[in-house]
């Protein structure tokens, strides 16, 4: 384990900013992140997995441990099921792939989002009608300060529309180290209902698709709207989709006839943050060197030398100009540091 001084964390965000941590080093076992943690002469620590949701808008002074706890063992079978605990470190997207290469069903809806396992839960990572939440067993994790090991099971996490409650009451208060899931070895239950996917399937002139042909629609749906961190920095959706009431929304409807909305409860209702993004003006605008995707205004993009700043800048004015046209508050999906 080798502490590294003044490392920049351009290759460590998907947004690619380049800010410089102080202290940095990458962890690949339980015991070297027990050490990290007891160092006492660096009290903060900052950890950090995939990079995918944060925008670093200064140079961290605490001292930044990278997660590299690796490793995917299947913990048991049956005929029709396989529980498989990942280590935190994996990176998401080549676990998917290594399910699917297996036959394992039940995340290939999630395949090509960007960001390590460990993290996954912490905002219950979804897309195209699947959230982790659906196969997640349970997680281990290590109290950062008395350094116990735990457990959290499906419910203890309380999931919500990307939420856990590693966001809320025990915010930084644990380390996820490995995640298990419960996956499918046959029968596997598809969700084909979204529907660019069903469009998609038909596209590719298929009819009763496989879980593999699943992820290939996923895959090229979000390579034709969503920009790929490694050649434009991003952090996939930066705000979440605001849920109003019903009353608020009926009053929009009069306004705005053709607003979009999923249903959210009895009482309120979701509205797609990039239609509201799209219809204030600011889709495909572009300041410099960062601005709004030109194809999904959810996403907020680094064209190479943008600083956190900016884009920070950038996000506070959509909230303001939503706020003014919609009166809709949006919240930001990606940490703020
Ligand atoms: N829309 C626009 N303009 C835009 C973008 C979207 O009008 O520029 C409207 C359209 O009406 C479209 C609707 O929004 O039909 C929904 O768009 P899309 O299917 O792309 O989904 P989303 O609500 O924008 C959410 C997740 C994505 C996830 C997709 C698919 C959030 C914040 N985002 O986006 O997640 O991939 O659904 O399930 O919930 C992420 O979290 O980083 C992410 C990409």
């Amino acid at each position: 384990m080798q502490i590294l001084e003044n490392i920049s964390l351009k290759p460590y965000n998907t947004f690619g900013i380049d800010v410089k941590a102080r202290l940095f080093v990458s962890i690949d076992s339980i015991s070297e992140l027990k050490e990290c943690l007891s160092i006492q002469e660096y009290p903060h620590k900052f950890i950090l997995g995939g990079g995918s949701n944060i925008l670093l808008t200064k140079d961290i002074e605490a001292m930044v441990i990278h997660m590299n706890l690796r490793g995917i063992t299947v913990i048991s079978e049956t005929e029709s099921h396989v529980v498989i605990k990942a280590g935190a470190g994996e990176n998401w997207h080549e676990f998917v792939m290594w399910c699917l290469n297996n036959d394992y069903g039940g995340i290939e809806n999630l395949s090509l989002i960007p960001g390590n396992t460990g993290t996954a839960p912490i905002q219950n990572i979804g897309a195209y009608g699947v959230e982790l939440k659906d196969v997640f067993i349970e997680c281990t994790v290590i109290d950062r300060i008395s350094l116990e090991t735990k457990t959290f099971t499906n419910s203890q996490c309380k999931f919500g529309y990307r939420d856990s409650i590693f966001k809320g009451s025990h915010r930084n208060k644990y380390i996820i180290t490995d995640v298990t899931f419960n996956l499918t070895k046959k029968n596997h239950e598809l969700h084909c209902s979204y529907g660019a996917i069903s469009s998609k399937l038909s596209e590719m002139g298929v009819n009763n698709p496989t879980i593999q042909d699943i992820s290939k629609a996923v895959i090229a749906i979000r390579s034709s709207k969503l920009p790929n961190p490694s050649e434009i920095g991003n952090s996939g959706s930066f705000f979440k989709n605001p849920v109003v009431s019903l009353d608020h929304f009926d009053k929009l409807k009069v306004q705005f006839p053709e607003i979009p909305n999923y249903p959210a409860s009895s009482t309120s209702t979701k509205i797609p943050a990039g239609w509201l993004i799209e219809k204030a003006g600011f889709k495909g605008k572009r300041f410099n060197a960062h601005g709004v995707h030109e194809k999904q205004a959810l996403v907020l993009v680094n064209y190479g030398s943008a600083k956190g700043e900016d884009i920070l800048k950038l996000a506070k004015l959509i909230q303001a100009t939503v706020h003014r046209i919609f009166d809709v508050s949006l919240e930001t999906e990606v940490n703020i540091l």
